[in-house]
């Protein structure tokens, strides 16, 4: 199987992975065959990119990170939370952050909230994922298919995993790694409380506009700060998972000295929680692979050319280093374009991933420089240091 735009396929191409819709269900299986029907559905419901089956890559197996059913179970509870009547105030819209602030502190929000089965559930979730995540030796380096519009949802999944998968690194034990977890899942519920508009609507919004979203990490944090199910970990990391390591991050300009977020290390005053460090740079790198509103998804070699001018300044230089140990720039099953040497401008999939080099993969090459199909044939970049490559979305 090989992962192609929406705008490449034509009727008859095998799907090669479901597709989950917002709400968590199978919106169409693997192994069905595309109908124009199907295709135009899925173009207007805002997918770019899905898995094909074909003959030539038919022995690529893309497996998820975490079980199909884990996901839809975690995305199911996520969106329960976020349906949660969290706003006590009518109008969200026109009301101040002063106004939403005590809307929580003195309202039943935080009862709601703590009353609800939703939150064990999302207790739940997390020790789950933290398990599965932890049978992987490496990750696929693939999200999942988003589209803007349930892009909340489907996100915290995604962080979570890559966070999980990188703290493990860093050798956190399991019990930190559920507290992550749940911090993860949790990390935007504070938007449930700031109008929703701000986020989906593709227009630029003004100074002030932007100023209301800087509050989600706030909101977050005061809401689940003295539930007990969440605790204080997981609450810290909604309220730090926006700082930057140069103090120019918010809701509180923490700062970050780039030093590897290991378990131990001591927090001072005025600077960023480890784990946090970790969150915010999974999150950078799954805003930039998923397609949003106002862009289409970068491939996760751009997103990694663009988090390396990150690092430092916005994203912990360890965190950085670490994460491209663990996801493959070139995922297994996506295309890529060669870029110099004899073969310039063919296409191929990524038929396997080195693992003590995972920008180097096996190509398997399928389209010539005319994009028509080719006999496949293979070249390692591993053993052929000459020849670069770069993702491409065909
Ligand atoms: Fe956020």
């Amino acid at each position: 199987m090989y992962r192609v735009s929406v705008d490449y396929l034509k009727p008859g191409m095998v799907l090669g992975k479901a597709i989950i819709s917002d709400n968590g269900t199978v919106l169409l299986n693997k192994g069905v065959k595309l109908t124009q029907f199907y295709i135009d559905r899925l173009k207007k419901l805002g997918y770019d990119t899905v898995f094909i089956e074909d003959p030539d890559t038919s022995d690529i197996v893309v497996e998820d990170d975490i079980k199909e059913q884990t996901r839809r179970k975690a995305i199911q509870h996520i969106r329960a939370l976020f349906s949660i009547p969290l706003s006590e105030l009518k109008d969200v819209k026109k009301a101040t952050i002063g106004e939403i602030k005590k809307s929580i502190e003195k309202g039943s929000i935080k009862e709601k909230l703590a009353n609800s089965k939703v939150l064990k559930n999302i207790g739940a979730i997390s020790y789950q994922i933290v398990d599965e995540v932890l049978d992987n030796k490496m990750l696929s380096g693939l999200v999942s298919f988003k589209r803007f519009s349930d892009f909340t949802y489907k996100h915290c999944v995604d962080v979570t995993v890559l966070s999980i998968a990188l703290a493990d690194k860093f050798l956190y034990d399991k019990n930190k790694l559920i507290e992550l977890a749940k911090g993860c899942l949790l990390h935007d519920i504070g938007r449930v409380l700031i109008d929703k508009s701000l986020y989906e609507e593709p227009r630029k919004l003004s100074k002030e506009e932007f100023e209301k979203i800087k509050t989600h990490p706030t909101l977050g944090y005061i809401t689940l700060k003295d539930i007990a199910d969440i605790g204080i970990i997981a609450a810290h990391i909604v309220y730090q998972h926006h700082e930057q390591q140069n103090g120019e991050g918010y809701p509180r300009g923490l700062k970050g000295d780039n030093t590897m977020p290991l378990p131990r290390k001591e927090i001072k005053k005025g600077y960023i929680m480890p784990l946090a460090e970790i969150v915010y740079a999974a999150n950078v790198y799954d805003a930039l692979v998923s397609p949003r509103v106002y862009r289409s998804a970068y491939t996760p070699d751009q997103a990694f050319f663009i988090m390396k001018r990150m690092a430092g300044t916005h994203i912990n230089r360890e965190v950085l280093k670490m994460m491209f140990e663990v996801v493959p720039a070139y995922p297994l099953g996506t295309t890529v374009i060669i870029s110099s040497g004899k073969f310039k401008n063919y296409i191929g999939v990524v038929s396997k991933i080195n693992r003590d080099n995972l920008s180097r993969p096996v190509i398997r090459v399928i389209f010539n420089d005319r994009k028509k199909r080719i006999e496949p044939f293979e070249i390692d970049l591993s053993a052929n240091p000459h020849i670069s490559i770069s993702g491409i979305i065909i």
